[in-house]
């Protein structure tokens, strides 16, 4: 790959084609720039142009309440999601428009009209109820990439009940920490979803998961994959407990009122790694977060009525969430949804749902780019992608080569790439060009949305001249930012509120530090350079280093384990840990492949280390700190590596390097 040296030297500029900015919601630099500068002078003012946009049940009486670090949005005012998304498209011409379009990984297409989608919805609300879930709730989602989760978390939205999307890939262990952290009282899964053409048997985990749940009451289950009744496939059954989705919905309302809930009502948690093994209950609320994810959508992507938008994120990220779900139908357009894997049955499959689908805007992630790229262009030669007019990427940095295969195999040299930055934290799209106005550089992010005040600080706040790297840090409150975590202001505080302090050493609450190194050039435009924390990002998902280390030292063979991760060409980063083993334990290939195991069903398999290296004992400076600089030298195999199978010894090495490690 490429590496960070070519993205900082690349200096082509691509500025919006004149076809795509004629018809553009937002056209022209100068009418951005002039945007962007009335943003700054009076935020609020900006803020609450967007707000009006939605239906609110009752006007805010206070646009924004900063009490640094916790700010709260369009105080007073009563708002409900599911009604913005739904309610508000059935007066007009959009009520039989498609609202979700979704192709199944075995081949079955589906298609919900926003009344359709509505009804589903108003009945999955007077489930809930049924159930005895109420406005604050929490419920754990557990489902397939399928209609259905999305109408799981309209339905929560309508009655206030407070989702936790739980993405299918983590392991019921994973799954149990976050439904006990949340204590949610509701599971709603599938019996199981395709994945490269094998079934994937979701309510196992719910199962094994729920052996160690007390706070969850009943489960609902979704009938994707299975047989027609519980005895007649082998799904275990807890009577009582679980209820068949469909059972649920046949005796349930097609009316449900939308609940009339404060503009600071919690909306979502949804959990993501930290720098410590405890993975994070990140909190959304209702006004403000809605106010950004709808207007970031519309200009962003520049939705259109007549356009069929897909974002290939899993509902389990908050890229599914704000731009799969909430965005696009706050807008009334179409979303579509994939159930399956990218390359299943054949390299083609995204690029022939594109061409059978007509699919206008897609975004997707530089990992799956990199893949895409790596398995040749003969792929999506063989469809017809002239519908695309827009693409867009999320989630690290995209290397130069990347972007311009995108734009050259895909975009046909024709659309616009919006490299969107941004983060569960922050809820929806912070910087980002915005396609007919902002001309690109390959591997930037380019510049804020307008009323984000992001910049690049060094540890007293101070802006680093342009070139220099710094902190990537975010001055002002927006309205989608996280209001806490879940349960734990202080870690809130301590998490973000803490790096960028004032001269005399005390924190800055006034600034939130994302976790990302960044720099910005000559003209302003940000470069992320990605994280500088102990979190990694594995094909665009995060993880703590320290995660996956208390995973492997839980094995008994395990004295001690330190993760890092490595430059890798399609993950982006691939995970290599460092293991010390146990009195009287051997290594072994064996062994490699049963830590790997153990760390899939821990987290999941998207935490599987890629490599495990035995060695004596971990380099560590005089005071005990893990030498994590020398090890990542050693995965990236720029120090010379010995025999596999037999320990190494990083003892000389670790003497060398100890003193600069101490400074
Ligand atoms: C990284 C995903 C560079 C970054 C929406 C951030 C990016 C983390 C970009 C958040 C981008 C995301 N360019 N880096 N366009 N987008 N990142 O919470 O390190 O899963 O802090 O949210 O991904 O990941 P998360």
């Amino acid at each position: 790959m490429d590496g960070i040296d070519v993205l900082l030297k690349e200096r082509r500029l691509y500025r919006p084609p004149s076809q795509f900015q004629k018809k553009a919601h937002l056209s022209g630099f100068e009418v951005l720039e002039e945007l962007r500068r009335k943003a700054r002078r009076d935020p609020e003012a900006f803020w609450v142009s967007a707000a009006k946009e939605l239906f609110w049940i009752k006007p805010w009486r206070k646009v924004l309440d900063w009490k640094p670090p916790f700010a709260q949005w369009f105080v007073g005012g009563k708002i409900n999601l599911s009604a913005n998304c739904l309610d508000r498209h059935l007066s007009g011409a959009r009520r039989n428009k498609a609202a979700i379009i979704w192709e199944g990984e075995p081949g079955e297409i589906r298609t919900l009209t926003y009344q359709q989608l509505y009804s589903e919805v108003c009945r999955f609300a007077n489930v809930l109820k049924g159930l005895g879930v109420r406005a604050g709730d929490r419920v754990a989602i557990y489902m397939p990439m399928v209609p259905e989760a999305a109408i799981a978390m309209l339905g929560c939205a309508r009655i206030g009940a407070v989702h936790s999307v739980v993405f299918a890939g983590f392991s019921a262990e994973a799954l149990r920490d976050r439904i006990n952290d949340a204590q949610a009282k509701l599971v709603i899964t599938a019996d199981g979803s395709y994945r490269w053409g094998q079934v994937l048997r979701l309510k196992d985990a719910v199962d094994e998961a729920l052996r160690s749940c007390p706070s969850v009451e009943k489960a609902v289950v979704l009938r994707r994959t299975g047989a027609a009744s519980p005895e007649a496939s082998d799904l275990a059954w807890s009577e009582g407990r679980d209820h068949w989705w469909h059972e649920l919905m046949a005796r349930a309302s097609d009316r449900c009122e939308a609940e009339a809930l404060d503009s600071e009502h919690p909306l979502f948690i949804l959990y993501t790694s930290g720098s410590t093994g405890k993975p994070k209950g990140v909190l959304h609320t209702t006004g403000g977060y809605l106010t950004q994810v709808t207007l970031t959508a519309k200009w962003i992507f520049d939705l259109r009525d007549d356009d069929v938008y897909w974002c290939t994120a899993d509902v389990g990220w908050v890229t599914g969430h704000s731009y799969v779900v909430y965005g696009p139908l706050a807008n009334g357009a179409t979303t579509f949804m994939y159930e399956g894997a990218p390359l299943h049955p054949s390299a083609d499959r995204f690029w022939s749902m594109i061409a059978r689908h007509r699919v206008n805007v897609f975004y997707t992630a530089p990992t799956a780019i990199r893949s895409f790229m790596r398995l040749g262009e003969q792929w999506p030669a063989k469809h017809d992608l002239s519908s695309l007019r827009l693409l867009g990427t999320v989630g690290e940095p995209i290397n130069p080569q990347a972007w311009l295969w995108y734009h050259r195999a895909i975009g046909g040299g024709r659309c616009p790439i919006v490299d969107t930055w941004w983060q569960t934290e922050t809820g929806a799209i912070m910087i980002t060009p915005l396609p007919g106005a902002t001309p690109a550089k390959p591997g930037s992010a380019t510049l804020p949305f307008p009323g984000i005040d992001a910049d690049v600080v060094d540890k007293n706040g101070r802006p680093v001249p342009p070139g220099k790297g710094g902190y990537l840090v975010i001055r002002r409150p927006w309205p989608s930012m996280l209001r806490s975590i879940y349960g734990d202001p202080k870690r809130y505080e301590d998490q973000y509120f803490s790096q960028i302090t004032s001269p005399d050493g005390s924190r800055r609450r006034d600034i939130y530090f994302t976790g990302d190194g960044a720099r910005k050039d000559k003209d302003g435009y940000f470069w992320v350079l990605g994280r500088i924390d102990d979190v990694l990002n594995v094909s665009g998902h995060r993880l703590s280093t320290m995660e996956v280390e208390s995973a492997l030292v839980s094995h008994p063979a395990v004295a001690e384990a330190a993760v890092v991760g490595r430059p890798d060409e399609i993950q982006g980063q691939a995970i290599t840990a460092f293991v010390t083993l146990a009195g009287g334990r051997s290594p072994s290939d064996g062994l490699k492949d049963e830590l790997r195991q153990h760390v899939a069903k821990a987290i999941g398999s998207l935490a599987r280390p890629s490599e495990i290296r035995f060695s004596e004992t971990l380099p560590k400076t005089r005071s005990g700190k893990i030498m994590r600089r020398l090890l990542r030298e050693i995965a990236s195999g720029e120090t010379v590596r010995g025999d596999v199978t037999t320990l190494e010894d990083f003892s000389v090495l670790a003497r060398l390097q100890s003193q600069g490690e101490e400074e």
